[in-house]
């Protein structure tokens, strides 16, 4: 099962995605987190593990994969036959990886310096990466994306089986509901909300512009441990019920078992 999450930039798109990776491990699943954001540098640091070499170097860096991937379109490579090989927990390279307690963190590619050029390869890399992890039946994928819905247009979401957005309480993330809903149906692929950092006010009027309310799978509301990680650059505390609902209704409403 691969999952995709995502939302408005500071929503805690990475944050869901370590709780929810962390409750699949505690569940007795191995977990393979997917970093495809090309900016933001600390999803390793709240999940409590070492930050991975950027997976692009294993295929030769961001001029090779442009170069291969211009290749394979003059070549006429299907956009779904994965072109670069397929994937499980015991076979993503050992060096690019990072560990713990059964969840895995694969980091695609960051942009590192101001001239380096445009994140295309980066991108494309992601998507196949994306395509030819083929996860076992105990194996969950948990993509975590950048803010908005580029990763839409890049064809990451059509890969998945849920994808999963984060609404916090502001109102950017009310607008970006109907957006994101309208581009999960034309992909075809189930949508699923969870409310974050809200409070009692706050939580009836994000509920209040989600149209189908089954579709909200979990609430985390505003709070101070997550604050105080969030501040320090510390790993996430302890362990979260609201998790263990998640990846429960989640199994209840199909989610898991949604064609890819
Ligand atoms: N439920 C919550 N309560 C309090 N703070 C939170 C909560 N969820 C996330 N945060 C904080 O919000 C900030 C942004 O979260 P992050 O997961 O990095 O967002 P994103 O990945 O969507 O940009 C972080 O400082 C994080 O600690
Ligand atoms: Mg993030």
């Amino acid at each position: 099962m691969k999952l995709i999450i995502c939302g408005k930039g500071g929503s805690g798109k990475s944050t869901i995605t370590s709780l929810l990776s962390r409750q699949y491990a505690r569940e007795g699943k191995r977990v393979i987190v997917v970093d495809t954001d090309v900016s933001n540098v600390g999803l390793h640091r709240i999940m409590g593990l070492e930050s991975p070499p950027d997976l692009i170097g294993y295929f030769g860096g961001k001029e090779k994969m442009g170069e291969f991937m211009r290749e394979s379109r003059r070549g006429g490579t299907p956009q779904d036959v994965p072109a670069l090989g397929t994937w499980t927990y015991d076979t993503i390279p050992k060096e690019y990886r990072s560990e713990l307690d059964g969840v895995q963190l694969v980091s695609v590619g960051k942009i590192n310096e101001a001239t380096e050029g445009c994140k295309c390869s980066i991108s494309a890399l992601a998507r196949q990466f994306i395509l030819g992890l083929t996860p076992k039946k105990d194996e969950r994928v948990i993509i975590d994306t950048e803010a908005g819905i580029e990763h839409f247009g890049r064809g990451f979401d059509s890969l998945c089986n849920a994808i999963i957005m984060v609404v916090d309480s502001s109102y950017e993330s009310q607008c970006l509901v109907r957006k994101i809903s309208d581009m999960a149906d034309t992909v075809a692929v189930p949508l699923y909300f969870i409310l974050n950092k809200t409070d009692e006010a706050t939580s009836a009027t994000l509920r209040d512009v989600i149209p189908d309310k089954s579709r909200i799978i979990g609430e985390f509301g505003l709070d101070p441990a997550l604050i105080e990680a969030g501040l320090m650059g510390q790993a996430l505390p302890g362990s979260y019920p609201e998790a263990a609902e998640v990846v429960q209704r989640l199994a209840e409403r199909g989610g898991e078992s949604s064609p890819a």
